[in-house]
């Protein structure tokens, strides 16, 4: 396997495109020195668990709104955080929210761990929440391997192995690619390449930055991948 795909020309990408979001720190407010807050990437990255990035925006403005640390979540009353989860489905996220909330709060003053272990120890944080917040919140290189980065690797090698199969073959594609530098702002790229051109439907490869290097561009199988063994 080779990867030829050069990661800078997806950032540079990325400083140009980069959607809007309430949790996001822009591409060009982290270059002048603003970090992420934790609490925040946190929220959103639960809240993001099975929930679209369209579903998720108001939800999120409400939430910190009414708590904007993860001590006045803790503090909140737990009919309260329900009543406001309600619409978001899967009930058992917003009870871990709390929980997990409360342990930073009472546990780690407050302050969120740093690092995937210790994020991985909270309640309801698995390891792809792990990642993608040790990422996004501190810059660390993390291979954040989601729905959309699957479908992009799948697409910028060709691999044709069927998913779930063609899991760690994903996975190591995405590792070597994950560069030292602005890791947080790379795992936001590729999640934002595979939401905006690198789409399951009608791909528009024609403006990818990674273009290029793309084998399945080359080949004419983009829209036919990932493949997925039948159910
Ligand atoms: N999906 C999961 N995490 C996300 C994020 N931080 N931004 C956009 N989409 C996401």
């Amino acid at each position: 396997m080779r990867y030829a795909a050069d990661p800078h020309d997806l950032l540079r990408w990325y400083d140009a495109h980069a959607r809007a979001l309430p949790w996001r720190v822009s591409p060009a407010d982290r270059a002048a020195g603003v970090h992420p807050d934790p609490y925040r990437v946190w929220l959103s990255e639960v809240m993001l668990q099975q929930t679209t990035v369209a579903a998720v925006k108001a939800y999120f403005e409400r939430f910190t709104t009414l708590w904007p640390t993860v001590g006045d979540l803790a503090a909140a009353p737990d009919a309260q955080v329900m009543g406001e989860w309600a619409g978001l489905g899967y009930y058992a996220r917003a009870r871990n929210l709390l929980k997990c909330a409360r342990v930073v709060a009472e546990d780690h003053g407050g302050t969120f761990p740093d690092t995937h272990a210790g994020l991985m120890a909270l309640p309801g944080i698995g390891p792809y929440t792990a990642a993608a917040i040790a990422a996004i919140a501190f810059d660390r290189p993390e291979v954040v391997v989601d729905g959309n980065v699957e479908r992009v690797m799948a697409r910028l090698h060709d691999i044709h192995t069927p998913l779930p199969k063609a899991k760690p073959e994903l996975t190591e594609a995405a590792a070597h690619l994950t560069p030292e530098t602005r890791p947080g702002d790379y795992a936001q790229a590729v999640m934002d390449l595979g939401a905006t051109i690198c789409t399951p439907k009608s791909p528009a490869c024609g403006i990818c930055p990674w273009m290029a290097p793309c084998a399945a561009r080359r080949a004419g199988t983009a829209a036919d991948l990932p493949r997925k063994t039948p159910k």
